[in-house]
């Protein structure tokens, strides 16, 4: 039997493509780096801890055979994303795929907030995005070579969040590049989607937003009508589609992998879940006499 932890691709379905994913060293970008490595791709992981990096690389190639090229990069600094790309190009010889999954967050009060903290969430997220995306663009539209963008938002780039402002409004922003690209680059052969995935836990995203004090008040997979957070797997299936040509007519996407999560916040009567089955007789029987006469 097939299970959702399963990966899905056919072997070599990104064989011969170099992608870049920054944040590539820890948590999801990780995980969807290791399984284009597994289909055949060379990848680039980018961020800040060259340490991180290099004993990512390290084990990543040792699982999956694949070749690993770690570059040290603040995507807030466009020379830093410029060198990312001409260590790729002098290693690789040429890129294929970019993956916008760097990203910070944390959880506070919007009021607790200095400025600073605002403009260090929405660089790394916006301008960290845009800066790839500008660099990588360019390239390839000179070139005359297509590409393809996967940006990482969340569902609340379209809900917005309260306690995370800053990053709803960078993942916003991110949407809406995601979705202006897909129409204005689609001329040179560059494709844009996004995915929007609820809860994967991850340290990086655990320690940040549901810290061991909120953990005990929380399950966050009640919040989920499937009642389970994301495997990595699931979500790595799905960028290597989006990541591969067989999503070539795929363009302006934003993909939500949530187990129902955010629709169930949304929707009007989704708490009449709580009831207990058996008052439902009472109900109807209140509900269709309503509307007669006494
Ligand atoms: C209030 C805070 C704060 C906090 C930092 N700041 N943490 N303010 N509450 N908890 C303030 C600092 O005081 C400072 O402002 C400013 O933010 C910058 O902080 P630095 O520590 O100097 O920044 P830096 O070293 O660049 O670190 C960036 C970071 C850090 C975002 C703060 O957490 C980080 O490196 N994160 C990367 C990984 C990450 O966040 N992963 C989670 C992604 S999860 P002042 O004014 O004092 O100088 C995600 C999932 C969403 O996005 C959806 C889940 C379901
Ligand atoms: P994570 O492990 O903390 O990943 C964030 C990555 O971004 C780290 O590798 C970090 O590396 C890198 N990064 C941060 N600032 C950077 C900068 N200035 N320049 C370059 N790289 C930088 O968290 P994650 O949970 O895997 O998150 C990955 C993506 O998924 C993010 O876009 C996040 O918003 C999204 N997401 C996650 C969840 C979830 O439930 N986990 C849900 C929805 C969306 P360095 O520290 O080395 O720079």
């Amino acid at each position: 039997m097939m299970k959702h932890t399963e990966p899905m691709l056919k072997e070599g379905a990104l064989q011969g493509k170099t992608i870049l994913v920054t944040g590539g060293g820890t948590g999801l970008g990780r995980s969807m780096s290791k399984y284009f490595l597994e289909l055949g791709a060379n990848v680039v992981i980018a961020s800040r801890k060259l340490d991180v990096l290099q004993a990512a690389a390290n084990e990543l190639q040792a699982e999956t055979g694949g070749q690993v090229l770690p570059v040290a990069c603040d995507v807030r600094n466009y020379q830093e994303v410029e060198q990312v790309l001409a260590a790729t190009l002098e290693r690789f010889g040429s890129i294929n795929g970019l993956l916008n999954n760097a990203a910070g967050n944390f959880i506070s009060p919007t009021e607790r907030l200095s400025h600073k903290a605002f403009d260090t969430i929405v660089g790394i997220v916006l301008q960290g995005t845009y800066n790839c995306t500008l660099a990588i663009g360019k390239h390839w539209i000179a070139q005359k070579q297509p590409g393809v963008i996967l940006n990482i938002v969340t569902t609340y780039a379209w809900t917005g969040s309260g306690y995370v402002v800053p990053s709803a409004c960078a993942k916003a922003g991110v949407l809406a590049l995601t979705r202006s690209l897909a129409v204005e680059w689609a001329k040179y052969n560059i494709r844009s989607n996004a995915i929007a995935p609820g809860p994967f836990p991850t340290k990086g995203a655990w320690d940040r937003l549901f810290p061991p004090a909120l953990q005990d008040k929380m399950d966050v997979s009640k919040k989920v009508p499937l009642k389970r957070v994301g495997e990595h797997q699931e979500l790595a299936n799905l960028a290597a589609y989006l990541m591969s040509d067989y999503s070539a007519y795929i363009n302006g996407e934003v993909v939500t992998i949530d187990g129902g999560e955010w629709l169930n916040g949304a929707g009007e009567f989704n708490f009449l879940e709580q009831l207990p089955p058996e008052m439902w007789d009472e109900i109807e029987r209140m509900v269709r006499g309503a509307g007669k006469s006494k």
